[in-house]
Parts: C-alpha cells; structure tokens; sequence
C-alpha cells in the first residue's frame, strides 16, 4: 500500500476513568467510555491519539495510572497519549500579590493548590512514555504536548518550547495534526488574558491557556504547518473553527459531562470519538458518538477539586479504599 493510500486514525478524550475505591466515583463514566473503547476496537484504525484526562484523580492515585494503562493496553493498535490536568495537575495560577484564599465563585479549593508539580510529570511519563512528542506515520506528522506546563518554568515547560521551535526543521510531510488537551483560546487568539480572581472570568482562566504563551504556542504551531488541532478539556463540541490555518477541534468528551455547554447553541454534548480519514489532500475528521450515553448513575464523593484533607475515603463501596499521595 502506497503512503497515500487513504487510511484511517482516531482521537479520543478525557475518558476519565476511575475507581469505586476513591472517595469519589461516577460509574456513568466509566460504563460510556467503556462502550466507546469497544467501539474504537473495532475500528480499522492504525493509531489512537489519546489527548488527556486519562483519568478520575490520577494527580493524586498513581492506581488509577496503572488501570488506565492496562485499560489502554487492551486496544489493539498502538495509542500515543498525551496528560491531562486531572492526571498530572492543573496549569499553574500565579498570584503574585495575591496573599489571602480567594473563591470568587464559591468552589472550594484554592488553584494554586492545584498547580502540577515537575514530579507528578515524570510519574506519568513513567507509565505512558514522555509528555512531549512527536514523530510522522504515512506521512503524516503527529504531534502531542501538554500545553499547560506553559508558564511553570518546570523542566517540562522547557522541553515543550524546544520541541515546538524544532518541528519547522524536521523533515517536511503531507499533513500535520497536533494534540494538546486544554483549549489554546476561547474564541480567539488575541482575546485577553483572563483573571482567576473574578467570578466572570475564572471559567475562561481554568479552561484557556494564558497570554503571552498562548500566541507564543499559536505562532510555533502555525510555522509548524499544523493544520489539525485537537483540545478537550472542557467535554464539550464544538463545531471546526478554522484560525490562520489551523483547524481548531475542539472535542467532546469519551466519558466526562459537559461544561459551559450552555455558552453556544452549536454546542455537542454527547461522548464520542474522533474518527479521522487521511488522503493525500486532507483530513476528514467525523464524530462518532458512543452506544452508551447512560445518565449519571450511583454517584458518590465530591465534584471539583477537593483538599486531599476535605476527602473521606470512608465512602468509597470497594476495599481497601485508595491512599492520596
Ligand atoms: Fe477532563
Ligand atoms: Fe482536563
């Protein structure tokens, strides 16, 4: 078969599997992602991009690390996966001046709590291979990366920015798509930059990756030639926005429910996959739906981000219950 030939790749996010032994548990989840892995095994498909949130609470139960990967090793083409912020830690809220607890809208945790830490990075790499990525398939270049280490000054964030100069160098290719979970804007690229610390803005902050790194990112991708961006995130659909070039896609979920769906009257609620058809001219990205888009069922625990100290893991139904790291 000749490196044109019309073939066929999937993308799947925030699948967010979990475990009745936590202290928090939502089997809606699990059941409809387990109906969408089915399916994507069935599929005739030569890879999976997996674009993070793999996980419930893997940034504090390396367990769930260890069932996702033995979830994902049961699929039957190779899947190259890129962390999410329930996996690893959240991008990090800088509050310079800002001594006292804030919670503008009532949440109940503070966000620089949640800042991911160079160590919990390196304990997800550890079972899923290296954070950053790229490499090129049928002449196709793929390339995924955790977009929210922007702006930590870890290790990791430096990696990221080395690897994104060096994809205009790399040998050239018919198609290129990236992966990078959180979404790189809201609406635009030069939208502002948006402020934790008020009520109306903390949805665009958590969801949104910052300025200046966000343009950074937008002008290394559009010299990259990418023309295919997935993000997920947020759980919610979107319809294709094309921005300089680039196809933003901005996916639903594989498991997890929607959020801000109520901002667009377009908006795709539904669990699903990314079925993508490659040729020599383009990509055709289709949604798939999921066979099981059970309600929510037999929930317990907290939403959100709970303090590991606020957890009663006394509720979890299967024992032992998980140990918070
Ligand atoms: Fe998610
Ligand atoms: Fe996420």
């Amino acid at each position: 078969m000749s490196d044109h030939a019309a073939w066929t790749f999937l993308h799947v996010n925030d699948s967010h599997l979990g475990t009745p032994r936590s202290y928090r548990f939502r089997p809606a989840i699990n059941r409809r992602w387990a109906a969408i892995k089915q399916q994507i095994a069935a599929e005739p498909a030569e890879l999976l991009l997996h674009g993070g949130d793999l996980t419930r609470d893997g940034d504090t139960h390396e367990f769930e690390y260890q069932q996702a990967r033995e979830d994902l090793d049961s699929l039957p083409m190779p899947v190259h996966i890129i962390p999410g912020n329930m996996d690893v830690g959240n991008k990090h809220a800088h509050v310079n001046g800002v001594k006292d607890r804030w919670d503008p809208q009532g949440l109940g945790w503070h966000d620089p709590d949640l800042n991911m830490t160079a160590e919990r990075l390196n304990l997800f790499a550890s079972y899923f291979g290296p954070i950053h990525w790229t490499f090129t398939y049928r002449d196709v270049r793929f390339t995924g990366f955790y977009a929210a280490v922007a702006g930590t000054g870890l290790p990791q964030e430096q990696r990221l920015w080395r690897l994104l100069e060096r994809l205009p160098q790399l040998p050239s290719v018919r198609h290129h798509v990236a992966v990078m979970h959180y979404w790189p804007f809201m609406e635009q690229p030069d939208e502002p930059a948006w402020d934790l610390t008020r009520g109306d803005q903390y949805d665009n902050w958590y969801f949104s990756i910052d300025p200046p790194h966000r343009q950074r990112l937008w002008g290394l991708l559009r010299q990259a030639g990418v023309g295919w961006l997935f993000c997920g995130h947020v759980h919610t659909g979107r319809p294709a926005q094309c921005v300089d070039g680039i196809q933003v896609l901005r996916t639903p979920a594989a498991g997890n429910t929607a959020q801000l769906a109520e901002r667009w009257a377009d908006a795709d609620t539904r669990f699903g996959y990314q079925r993508c058809r490659v040729s020599a001219e383009t990509i055709d990205v289709e949604f798939v739906a999921g066979n099981d888009q059970c309600a929510e069922f037999g929930t317990f625990g907290p939403l959100g981000h709970p303090p590991v100290e606020e957890r009663d893991y006394s509720v979890a139904t299967e024992q032992p219950p998980l140990e918070p790291q």
